[in-house]
């Protein structure tokens, strides 16, 4: 493990405890950064910090409803009290409500787009104004294949998906000059529970439209963000990187 102490950079992972965010996690701590995660429930949280502790990666978790704005302003004020400012956020919560649309809710839609896309005005509103002050941060928001191309059954989780990609280019234009770049890394199907939670038939289909033939890896798509949170990928700002196995190429 490469991890030094606390001189470094914070990292702020939002949903850590799922797939992607505990393999961004573990990537983050092992480059050396100060990482800490979000999370919602408070049980997953317990086995999540003692599982990572008897893997070697100290990572304090704080919880929030990313979906609401003052639960993430008191998350942001709580690290930054114990841990310092938040150089590095990674928009990474997301839940899926996966229904055909004529069957979809009006709470399937608002649970998804809270979650998702408002998730990401709120955690990123929080952070910004230390990050200009400080004149460096990096803003990293985890979309879909499935905002860039649509997916049966997902009207709001691909609404909200590829309505970070116009947050994700707005925002980097505004902070460009204040050494902060916002990036959109757009994951297809990865090994995770949220992916298996498809059902098998279906799933089994998707994969067959992949020309790689796999799911992806977690820690596939974490290396990514390893590298546009580093001083390497400086002048990436406003890009979105397709991680898909070849699925969707646009
Ligand atoms: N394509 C075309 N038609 C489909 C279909 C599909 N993929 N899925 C279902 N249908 C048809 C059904 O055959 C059915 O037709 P009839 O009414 O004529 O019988 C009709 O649509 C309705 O089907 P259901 O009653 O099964 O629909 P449902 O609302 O209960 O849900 C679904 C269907 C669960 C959404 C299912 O389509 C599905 O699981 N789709 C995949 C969703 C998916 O990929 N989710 C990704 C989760 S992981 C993730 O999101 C991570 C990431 O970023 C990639």
């Amino acid at each position: 493990m490469t991890n030094e102490p606390n001189t470094k950079r914070v990292a702020l992972v939002t949903g850590a405890t799922g797939g992607l965010g505990t393999a961004m996690c573990k990537k983050l701590y092992d480059d050396g950064y100060t990482v800490v995660g979000s999370y919602r429930s408070q049980t997953k949280a317990d086995e999540w910090k003692a599982q990572m502790k008897a893997e070697g990666y100290d990572i304090e978790l704080f919880q929030a409803d990313v979906s609401d704005f003052d639960s993430c302003g008191r998350m942001i004020a709580a690290i930054e009290e114990k841990v310092g400012p938040v150089d590095i956020l990674v928009n990474n919560a997301g839940i899926t409500r996966d229904r055909a649309f004529h069957k979809m809710t009006k709470e399937m839609w608002d649970d998804v787009i809270g979650t998702n896309l408002t998730s990401v005005f709120n955690c990123s509103r929080h952070v910004i104004e230390s990050m200009i002050k400080r004149n460096f941060g990096r803003i990293i928001n985890i979309s879909s294949v499935n905002g860039q191309r649509g997916q049966f059954g997902q009207a709001n989780y691909s609404a909200a998906k590829a309505g970070m990609h116009g947050f994700t280019k707005t925002l980097a234009m505004e902070v460009a000059q204040k050494g902060i770049t916002v990036n959109t890394i757009s994951p297809g199907y990865i090994g995770t529970d949220m992916v298996m939670a498809v059902k098998e038939e279906i799933r089994n289909q998707i994969v067959a439209q992949i020309p790689l033939g796999r799911l992806g890896g977690t820690e596939e798509v974490a290396h990514l963000v390893s590298f546009l949170a580093s001083d390497k990928a400086s002048f990436i700002t406003g890009a979105n990187y397709a991680i898909n196995g070849g699925q969707h190429v646009a």
